[in-house]
């Protein structure tokens, strides 16, 4: 298979330029230095917000597989999740829920108090593109831009000129030890290096929300120690993170793990505090 010239997601979907998002005030300031992201500090008083709610949430395939079933999970403000389970389990199903890259067959997700269910197909974009950045273990790179250009394409439809999406992708691209490497194409970047340009790709837009899906699964093990530290220095500032991966020694040394089993949440063990 040939890497696709688009990700998906994110600015992916390569539609008209996103409505404003009804209800939604605009994207906070960045209080942190470094990678932006929500503004911590909750000063403990109160819980932190939802930022993705799956209430019985299920996906069945054409064709009758039911790769999901029934799911219940919320992810707050600020947290950095591992999801974990078996090839074939679902895990990209239930990434692809969260991340409105598709649509539950049955039950209900949320994403920043949007119900994925009553928002059209464009809105949905929107949503996607403004709020959640996503890696994928494939990186998805385009074969033909620049680490640069394929960075920049993460703020395409954010109504940013060109030369403004320029700067901000050259800093995202600096913020991942790459400021050095801005016009090689993938092919002249290490595996590492081409994730930490994913990466930048999915945080320059600033998003609040982070799903990565086997980010360090091509990876060897010193460029995945590299990558999931650039996840956790997010999460540090602010970013909500969801992680698949197979390294059992990266998920448990996450905050919080969400097991999977044949399309089931097995195991959860922030659930009685999350709910
Ligand atoms: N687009 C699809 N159409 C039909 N079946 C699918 C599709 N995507 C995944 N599946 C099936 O759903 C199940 C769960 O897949 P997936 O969520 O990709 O698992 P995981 O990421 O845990 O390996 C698997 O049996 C897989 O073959
Ligand atoms: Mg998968």
């Amino acid at each position: 298979m040939t890497a696709p010239d688009a990700y998906p997601g994110a600015a992916g979907d390569r539609r008209p330029g996103p409505p404003a998002i009804p209800g939604q005030a605009a994207a906070p300031a960045s209080t942190a230095p470094g990678f932006p992201g929500v503004p911590g500090g909750h000063g403990g008083l109160e819980p932190p917000g939802e930022v993705i709610t799956l209430q019985g949430a299920g996906k069945t395939y054409p064709g009758g597989l039911t790769a999901l079933d029934n799911a219940d999970l919320t992810i707050r403000e600020g947290e950095l999740v591992a999801i974990v389970g078996p090839s074939g389990s679902g895990k990209s199903t239930l990434l692809n829920l969260m991340g409105t890259l598709d649509r539950p067959s049955s039950g209900r997700v949320e994403v920043l108090g949007h119900d994925v269910a009553t928002l059209s197909d464009r809105r949905l974009s929107a949503v996607r593109a403004r709020w959640i950045g996503f890696v994928f273990q494939q990186f998805f790179l385009s074969p033909h831009l620049s680490a640069l250009d394929n960075v920049a394409t993460g703020l395409l439809y954010h109504g940013i000129g060109h030369s403004r999406r320029r700067e901000r992708a050259a800093e995202a691209l600096t913020r991942v030890g790459l400021g050095h490497r801005l016009d090689h194409k993938p092919h002249e970047l290490s595996g590492g290096e081409r994730q930490r340009t994913a990466i930048a790709r999915a945080v320059v837009s600033r998003p609040r929300i982070v799903l990565a899906d086997e980010p360090t699964g091509a990876l060897d093990s010193t460029s995945g120690a590299a990558v999931v530290q650039l996840l956790r220095d997010l999460n540090a500032q602010g970013t909500t993170i969801a992680v698949i991966t197979h390294d059992r020694q990266l998920a448990d040394s996450l905050p919080r793990r969400v097991r999977i089993l044949d399309g089931r949440i097995q195991e959860d063990d922030m659930a009685g505090t999350a709910a």
